[in-house]
């Protein structure tokens, strides 16, 4: 089982993002990050979870996307990270056509994609610095690099003295900021979150925001979806609103 030392490490998560943040820009003016052009989505039931939907998000965006319940806002963010294919249209990320991206491109595509579930969709019988360092061990990442990525991600959540906690003893806003963590730890450029507060009380809510606006003032871009109003409100970022597949 791996064990990863608990004394911080001097790499700043800041600093390795920052990067990206450097990269926003082109010739001044901002990069497309995502595009979904004319895109409609139909599950084999017929049920339709996507109408004609056409989306620009700029590098360094942080979007809310909302809509009652069955509106396509989980459609939309698993087209973008390749867990259903878009029935008609293109989908565009980082600069590759989600159509008929298979295997290894696509796993390639996902290392560039943090994603934060609702429900964490963490290890049981694995500790906090386990779970995170998962990911950089499934990607080939060696022994020193998982060590020196492992803690700023830590650090950035809030979590360092929870490094060797296993799930079933961290809180639910802790568990969560684990899984953010865990998104973030090999510093892709775009972040999607699919409700990531709805299990958490206001002021766990809050923290997860507030660190995902950490990350997004460090060039992330973030891409979140919520029924929480008030927490839209607070957050004060631009929204797309789902009505029955569309955007309105
Ligand atoms: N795997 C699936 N098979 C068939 N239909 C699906 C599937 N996933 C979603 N749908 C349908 O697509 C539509 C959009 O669902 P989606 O999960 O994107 O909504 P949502 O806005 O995320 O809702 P919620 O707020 O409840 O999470 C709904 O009508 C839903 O029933
Ligand atoms: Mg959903």
């Amino acid at each position: 089982m791996l064990k990863l030392p608990t004394k911080q490490n001097p790499t700043s998560l800041k600093s390795s993002t920052a990067q990206t943040s450097d990269e926003n820009t082109t010739k001044g003016q901002k990069s497309v990050i995502v595009k979904l052009e004319n895109v409609r989505k139909t599950y084999a039931n017929g049920s339709v979870g996507l109408r004609d939907v056409n989306i620009e998000i700029y590098k360094g965006d942080f979007k809310f996307i909302t809509g009652h319940s069955g509106s396509g806002k989980s459609t939309l963010l698993k087209l973008l990270y390749g867990a259903e294919q878009a029935t008609d249209g293109d989908v565009i990320v980082n600069g590759s056509n989600l159509n008929g991206l298979k295997g290894n491109n696509l796993a390639m595509l996902r290392r560039k994609i943090g994603i934060v579930f609702q429900d964490y969709k963490l290890v049981p019988r694995r500790t906090v610095s386990e779970n995170i360092a998962f990911v950089l061990m499934a990607q080939g990442y060696t022994y020193k690099e998982i060590q020196r990525r492992v803690q700023p991600a830590l650090k950035m959540v809030g979590l360092m003295h929870k490094a060797d906690c296993f799930p079933e003893e961290l809180s639910g806003g802790e568990q969560q900021r684990t899984s953010i963590a865990r998104a973030i730890v090999n510093t892709p450029p775009l972040v999607l979150a699919d409700e990531p507060t709805g299990n958490l009380d206001p002021d766990n809510a809050w923290q997860v925001i507030k660190i995902l606006k950490k990350l997004n003032s460090f060039g992330v871009t973030v891409l979140l979806t919520t029924h929480d109003e008030q927490l839209v409100r607070a957050a004060n970022h631009p929204v797309l609103h789902l009505q029955n597949g569309y955007i309105v």
